[in-house]
């Protein structure tokens, strides 16, 4: 297998049991717009609209649109889908009840929803390396933490996403505990292959939005962040194998009663 299909098979990571045929899914958040180019290669007679804050520079094939949209405000579309697909997306939303109000309202009866949400902050399974003072990846996941709690957003969704669900109305709802490697330190190939798309995308992110993700931090000056996230980045590039990081999520998948 070709390591872009390899990439597009562990990028995509599905836990729902869909149906063989779907008209059209969602994937809010899409970030890169990696899953959604893999389950629309996957799906081709689907329509994939994938949105985001910023769209994703690929040129998408035709079965797929790329919308700019905030999750948060009036949708640009009243279509219902028969799957959304939301991965990561924890730090953008700060009213979960009507967020999912708004995903069920968009699905089609009997339609699924996914959630990935993480634990946080970043772990190291060296114990070593699995505090503040001795790693600056968990440094930093602790100052976003910190800044992301001041602007109201609720960094334990994993948490509080079941009794969410149940109270926006979806039922068959489960919860699944996963944990992605960072970097190529797994034990298996498949943890190995995940981990390097892992690193490869925090890397990315960090290089990208690492300063900003710490804007509302109480303490920290600009240059004190600054300073941290070329740490994080030196931790990334020289101490994967030795400290061994990892992200634990949870995620949840759900359907929207075929009688509403
Ligand atoms: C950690 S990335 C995950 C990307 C992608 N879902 C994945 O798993 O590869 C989170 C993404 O959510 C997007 N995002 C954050 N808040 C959002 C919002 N309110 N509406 C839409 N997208 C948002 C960010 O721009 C970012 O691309």
């Amino acid at each position: 297998m070709s390591q872009y299909a390899e990439k597009q098979r562990l990028g995509k990571s599905l836990f729902t049991p869909l149906p063989e045929h779907l008209d059209s899914i969602l994937d809010i958040g899409c970030g890169t717009g990696v899953w959604a180019l893999a389950v629309a290669a996957e799906r081709p007679s689907t329509q994939v609209i994938a949105t985001d804050l910023t769209l994703p520079k690929t040129l998408p094939p035709s079965n797929v649109k790329f919308l700019q949209s905030d999750a948060e405000q009036p949708w640009p579309f009243d279509q219902k889908f028969g799957f959304i697909h939301c991965r990561m997306l924890f730090s953008g939303i700060h009213d979960w009840p009507s967020f999912l109000a708004r995903c069920r309202e968009h699905l089609a009866p009997g339609g699924w929803i996914e959630l990935h949400g993480p634990y946080q902050p970043y772990r190291a399974d060296n114990p070593a390396a699995n505090k503040a003072e001795a790693s600056s990846l968990i440094k930093w996941g602790y100052a976003c933490q910190e800044s992301w709690e001041r602007s109201g957003i609720d960094c334990h969704t994993v948490n509080h996403q079941m009794d969410r669900l149940r109270a926006a109305g979806f039922e068959n709802i489960e919860e699944r505990r996963v944990t992605w490697p960072i970097g190529e330190w797994g034990d298996t190939e498949r943890e190995r292959q995940i981990g390097a798309i892992t690193l490869e995308n925090l890397s990315g992110f960090i290089g990208l939005v690492g300063v900003q993700l710490m804007a509302n931090h109480s303490t920290l000056t600009l240059a004190q962040k600054e300073e941290l996230v070329s740490g994080v980045q030196k931790d990334l590039s020289e101490n994967i194998h030795e400290n061994r990081y990892y992200v634990a999520l949870s995620v949840f998948t759900a359907q929207k009663p075929l009688d509403n």
